[in-house]
């Protein structure tokens, strides 16, 4: 199956319209929409001697790519304005694959100290110790403890763009700029701000990583992980991570994700602007600890994400007065809001994240004090998630 470049031509339109129709691999009078493509193998031409048995341009065996993994590629390489891209089983899987690719026993890497448990966990437990690289976690937003961190043997610099869970932003032009003047690729987990909010790859960044499971898919109901960058980058994640090590996306979840994303755009504007009522109404309850959140002026890069984003997206961490019991109490009284893990779903999430663990020594005071709950702001009525956080914080407090 082929695209159909006579009638859609994503590149030149705006990103609701690729939204739509960018990777549908469609053709002729067939069905308008990629049909799921539940195969292994593809059907080989009668001479296969030109076919490479480890490409991963055309349909071959589905490790290597297939109708849904391709046409998910070429619609997150469109959204996110790179040339090429490649999708995992999971967003943890598509940062392995980089850091597989992209570093050898000796190499060093900078990472901000706060990012996703796994990735810290990569760098801090599991890379240093089986496969001897170095890591030094710096704070991401003074560029002077970046510059410090970097060595000749820098290979990569890591961040996330807003990061998981503090909000942390990072100033990704400047941060690619002293990783580039350093020989180092930047590689940036995008997955708090997926375009249209920002595309990291218009400031410099090399590759960027999202988890699709958030809120590209959108719908809490499949995983799968993506990088995305130039041709000649992604040329050997793919070779070597996808191929040769294999944590593939299973086509039905690419189909998932590829109609999943087809609503990006909207769920964002609804998302972003309920966390645009829902921070300040925390903030100013007096029974609320603190609220992290960039579109607050009290936030401490809140310039820095209004000049870099085109809004502020829909996670924040907050705190209410008091300890676990507290915190707890008040999740339990949570009725439209789910006490679940993950973010970026259709539906409202919230979980409660205490003071213990070697990475909360890196998080800021209030988050030491009180713990975290992080909130990710569903699709709900605005309305009824204020009324909610309204209700439980009063049957909370009595
Ligand atoms: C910023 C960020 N990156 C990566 C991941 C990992 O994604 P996945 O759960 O799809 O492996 C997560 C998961 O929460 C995340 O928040």
């Amino acid at each position: 199956m082929t695209p159909r470049p006579d009638r859609h031509e994503p590149a030149t339109l705006a990103f609701g319209t690729q939204a739509v129709h960018a990777g549908n691999e469609t053709s002729g009078t067939g069905p308008i929409r990629t049909p799921i493509v539940m195969a292994n193998s593809y059907g080989l031409p009668e001479d296969p001697s030109a076919l490479s048995w480890s490409g991963t341009d055309v349909p071959l065996y589905t490790r290597n790519s297939g109708t849904n993994q391709l046409g998910l590629q070429r619609k997150l390489a469109a959204l996110e304005g790179g040339e090429d891209a490649v999708v995992f089983a999971s967003g943890v899987a598509a940062l392995h694959a980089v850091f597989f690719t992209y570093l050898r026993t000796g190499d060093h890497i900078v990472v901000s100290d706060v990012t996703y448990e796994a990735t810290w966990r990569l760098f801090a437990e599991l890379l240093p110790a089986r496969y001897g690289i170095e890591a030094t976690f710096v704070d991401i937003t003074d560029p002077d403890a970046v510059k410090a961190a970097l060595r000749p043997n820098t290979r990569l610099v890591h961040t996330e763009t807003i990061a998981n869970p503090t909000t942390k932003v990072a100033d990704i032009a400047a941060v690619a700029e002293l990783a580039h003047d350093a020989g180092a690729l930047l590689v940036v987990d995008s997955t708090f701000t997926p375009p249209p909010l920002y595309r990291p790859l218009a400031d410099g960044a090399d590759l960027v990583v999202h988890s699709l499971t958030k809120y590209i898919n959108g719908h809490g109901d499949a995983m799968g992980g993506a990088v995305i960058g130039s041709r000649e980058l992604l040329a050997p994640v793919k070779a070597e991570a996808m191929v040769d090590v294999g944590g593939v996306i299973s086509p039905f979840n690419a189909w998932l994700i590829t109609r999943g994303s087809v609503t990006l755009p909207l769920r964002l504007r609804q998302q972003v602007t309920s966390a645009a009522r829902i921070a300040p109404m925390l903030e100013a309850d007096p029974r609320v600890a603190y609220v992290a959140y960039p579109g607050l002026p009290s936030h401490p890069q809140h310039e820095l994400a209004t000049r870099q984003f085109t809004g502020y997206g829909a996670m924040l961490a907050f705190a209410v007065d008091g300890g676990p019991d507290v915190q707890n109490r008040f999740v339990a009284n949570l009725r439209v809001i789910t006490s679940a893990v993950s973010l970026g779903h259709d539906e409202s999430l919230i979980v409660h994240v205490g003071t213990e663990g070697p990475r909360v020594a890196r998080y800021p005071e209030q988050f030491r004090r009180f713990g975290h709950l992080r909130f990710s702001v569903g699709l709900e009525d605005t309305d009824d998630l204020l009324t909610d956080l309204a209700t439980a914080l009063d049957e909370t407090f009595g």
